[in-house]
């Protein structure tokens, strides 16, 4: 009851409830963030554009494994300030951040590699357009 009384004093109420609500995918015992009602809203992926449907082959961040080394694609023209990916962001299985990659848009593609030694179970990627916000994959080691 208390715990309720907390949580509704900082409108946390709904929250609190949809992330422990049934039929909601979990990952290593946390909620999956590409399976949340996240997704689509606060973010976007493959699955769940949002109202960036259609650009999802441009924004989505690629994942390929090579032994310990992660390389991440974002397949993203790079049209100086104008348009372009920002960052990478690499996150570990606990969405807690690992490392992020800052392009410059006159120079840079966006493409960043990553040593993963030592991570286990999941990670994730980060691709940010300055138009068109963020974008996560998964990939499950
Ligand atoms: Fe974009």
């Amino acid at each position: 009851m208390q715990r309720r009384l907390f949580l509704k004093g900082l409108g946390l109420v709904g929250v609190a409830t949809s992330l422990t609500s049934p039929g909601i995918a979990m990952a290593g015992g946390m909620l999956d963030p590409m399976q949340s009602r996240f997704a689509g809203a606060l973010f976007y992926t493959m699955d769940a554009p949002g109202r960036w449907a259609g650009k999802e082959a441009g924004h989505v961040p690629m994942i390929e494994r090579s032994g310990n080394m992660i390389e991440v694609t974002t397949g993203h023209e790079m049209d100086g300030y104008t348009h372009y990916i920002v960052k990478h962001i690499l996150l570990d299985e606990n969405l807690d951040f690992v490392a992020e990659t800052m392009f410059n848009p006159e120079t840079d593609a966006p493409i960043s590699t990553y040593d993963i030694t030592g991570m286990a179970n999941a990670l994730y990627a980060v691709s940010l357009c300055n138009k068109h916000d963020a974008w996560l994959n998964r990939l499950s080691l």
